[in-house]
């Protein structure tokens, strides 16, 4: 049945509106109780239609479904449990979970996660327990990821692809309890340091610290990530590479070389002086013992001349 042959669009989208208003029907291979949807495997491929509106729990979990439709979810704003573990969604985005606020329990383990766009659980200020793990192929989080869900208790991330994980997005959990982040290719360089000290300070101790281990760099291979944060301190700050220490040894040899001139100046410069002062006062002397030379001789003159001529005179 075509659009144009069809009874008209008004009449489609009446039907539609009383489909989604009719919160009576249940999808054709679930269990619908009080307010309760079960689609345990099913084997459905996708998100199923006529999904009671007032559901407030729904269970998606070991099928084969590989993306959730924000308008349909959107539409159980009384949903408070979505459980959607071991299916095949690939990717959450910004506007997935926008209709469904009230979430207090969100399970996406073991699907084929490859992205969480930056705002997908920016509206899910109840969220308590939200499950990631197993999901090899989810290689980042966003530092603004968590940034809403300040409610949030219980955090899943084992078994992930994630490499790394910057620490602002824990900052703003600040009731969370229980952190799993073992079985992650996590790779301790000196970008790790922020987290592997906030994991120190914050006291999350996180119950599979022992599992939650380094795969990189050769050095701290097995190590877990709990107890990094000081040797990651010391390799990335106070730890000298062999430039480090080619320029401090020129940078000490620069130090030497200018102090040894400077010396030598000084040196130099007191014997000048002195050499300068004792000759200025050597010619002082000179001048006096010659000045004395001079009035003695002029005197001695004098006298001669009285004697010679002044002597008839007084006579
Ligand atoms: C959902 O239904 C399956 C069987 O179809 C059952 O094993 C499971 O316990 C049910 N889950 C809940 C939460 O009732
Ligand atoms: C999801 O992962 C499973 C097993 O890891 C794989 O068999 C399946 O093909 C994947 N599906 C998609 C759509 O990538
Ligand atoms: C957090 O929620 C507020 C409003 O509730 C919104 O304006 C803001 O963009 C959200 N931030 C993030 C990072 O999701
Ligand atoms: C550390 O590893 C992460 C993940 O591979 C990478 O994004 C980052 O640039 C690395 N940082 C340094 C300082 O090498
Ligand atoms: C750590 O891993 C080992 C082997 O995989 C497992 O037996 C043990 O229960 C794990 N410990 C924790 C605390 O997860």
């Amino acid at each position: 049945m075509s659009l144009a042959s069809g009874p008209g669009p008004g009449w489609l989208l009446f039907s539609f509106g009383m489909g989604l208003v009719s919160g009576s029907k249940c999808p054709n291979s679930c269990l619908c109780q009080a307010q309760e949807v079960n689609c345990t495997a099913m084997h459905l491929t996708e998100y199923p239609p006529d999904i009671p509106l007032n559901t407030r729990r729904l269970y998606l979990n070991n099928n084969r479904i590989t993306s959730l439709p924000a308008m349909h979810l959107g539409l159980l704003s009384d949903l408070v449990y979505l459980d959607c573990h071991n299916n095949w969604i690939q990717e959450v985005m910004d506007y997935t979970f926008i209709g469904v606020f009230k979430l207090i329990y969100l399970d996406l383990s073991s699907n084929n996660l490859t992205s969480i766009s930056p705002f997908s659980f920016s509206v899910l200020h109840n969220l308590v327990q939200l499950n990631l793990a197993n999901n090899p192929c989810l290689l980042s989080l966003d530092k603004h990821t968590f940034a809403n869900t300040s409610s949030l208790r219980y955090l899943d991330l084992r078994n992930t692809g994630l490499q790394t994980l910057d620490h602002a997005a824990l900052h703003h959990l600040v009731v969370l309890q229980t952190l799993y982040l073992s079985g992650n290719p996590w790779k301790c360089n000196c970008s790790f340091m922020d987290l592997a000290i906030y994991l120190i300070v914050s006291h999350l101790d996180p119950p599979d610290d022992e599992n939650a281990t380094c795969v990189e760099p050769m050095e701290l291979v097995g190590w877990p990530i709990t107890r990094v944060g000081n040797p990651l301190r010391y390799m990335c700050l106070t730890h000298l590479d062999r430039q480090d220490y080619i320029f401090l040894l020129l940078i000490g040899f620069c130090i030497f070389a200018a102090g040894t001139v400077a010396a030598w100046l000084t040196g130099m410069c007191a014997v000048l002086y002195q050499n300068a002062r004792r000759r200025s006062s050597e010619e002082e002397a000179e001048d006096e013992a010659g000045h004395r030379v001079e009035v003695a001789k002029r005197l001695f003159q004098n006298k001669e001349k009285s004697g010679q001529e002044g002597f008839p005179q007084l006579v």
